[in-house]
């Protein structure tokens, strides 16, 4: 996966303005204007819908500081945090870009360039510079999985609370080998609060036994939780393994922002899609069918 992006272009909400401008004329009339005035239409209107695109800005930003704040997402979901299925156990806890230890960098990379050198092809020494700086990040919000050969649930549970209790994930390397990872963060696309899966990454022996898609369901679990319109996410056209995981099971769609549905020709010559899962129909109407697109 990777974390490109096309920022495609959009205007703002048309029905809404449509009922802002009706009241306009009501409250215009009132006031003794002209109602018909067209500079004093145009400069109200104007002035109106700077006002909300601030406001929707403010009320978007506050969506995503409120998601961040919240700093072990795993913490409110106990059911979640072991998977014993299919001969595998595992248990999950949570982590942050910028307080990775030297160990744990070491695995992310070397799990990366495993499981991504062959999708990426020629591009890989670039990106693979880029996935590093991304890793670090700040707002980069991990799940990390880790092998529970003997310990019972309830040993685990034990240890994770006394971890929770320092409020530290730094001895995460002390803990069960490390067989694969997340990497999430919030974010605002088109003007919808997403939550953006930058990586999911497991291990060849580990992968084709449901933990994938267990833990695509908790991202979409925390996304809802933090009133994310939707979770997206981007994957190399040549992972055919992924997009089939994706599209197939997880039920997730090539987004509109996508550059093979933004444009046909851009999408020939980019290497990725951007696919998305929509929670409610303002997040569905622009991130999967956004139809203005061609328009704009
Ligand atoms: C893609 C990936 C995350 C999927 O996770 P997973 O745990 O292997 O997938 P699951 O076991 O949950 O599989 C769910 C479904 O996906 C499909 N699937 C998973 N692995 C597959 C494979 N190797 N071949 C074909 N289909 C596969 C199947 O339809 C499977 O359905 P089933 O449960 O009915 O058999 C995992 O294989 C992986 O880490 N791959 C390498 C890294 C990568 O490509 N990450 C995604 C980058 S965008």
């Amino acid at each position: 996966m990777e974390s490109t992006r096309l920022h495609g272009s959009r205007t703002s909400c048309s029905s809404g303005n449509n009922m802002n401008r009706e009241k306009k004329f009501k409250r215009k009339e009132v006031n003794s204007y002209c109602p018909l005035d067209p500079f004093a239409i145009s400069v109200d209107l104007t002035f109106m819908s700077m006002w909300q695109i601030l406001e929707k800005k403010k009320a978007l930003d506050e969506l995503v500081k409120a998601a961040y704040s919240e700093k072990d997402h795993l913490a409110s979901l106990p059911s979640f945090r072991f998977y014993d299925r299919n001969g595998l156990s595992v248990y999950l806890e949570s982590g942050h870009g910028d307080k990775l230890k030297s160990p744990v960098k070491n695995y992310i990379k070397n799990l990366l360039k495993v499981n991504m050198e062959g999708p990426y092809g020629s591009e890989w020494p670039m990106e693979e510079k880029v996935k590093y700086r991304e890793m670090v990040a700040p707002d980069a919000y991990y799940i990390f999985v880790h092998e529970a050969p003997s310990a019972n649930t309830s040993e685990i549970s034990t240890m994770l609370a006394a971890q929770a209790e320092n409020s530290s994930t730094s001895c995460i390397e002390d803990k069960g080998p490390l067989v694969g990872f997340v990497q999430y963060r919030f974010t605002v696309e088109e003007e919808i609060p997403v939550a953006y899966v930058y990586e999911l990454q497991l291990e060849p022996c580990v992968q084709g036994k449901g933990l994938g898609k267990f833990l695509m369901q908790i991202i979409e679990l925390i996304a809802r939780k933090n009133q994310m319109g939707a979770v997206m996410l981007t994957v190399q056209k040549a992972n055919l393994v992924a997009m089939e995981f994706y599209i197939r099971k997880m039920r997730y769609v090539i987004s509109a922002i996508s550059p093979s549905r933004v444009d046909p020709m851009l999408g020939i010559e980019t290497s990725y899609e951007i696919l998305c899962k929509a929670f409610d129909h303002e997040a569905k109407t622009i991130l999967e069918v956004n139809l203005f697109l061609y328009t704009l």
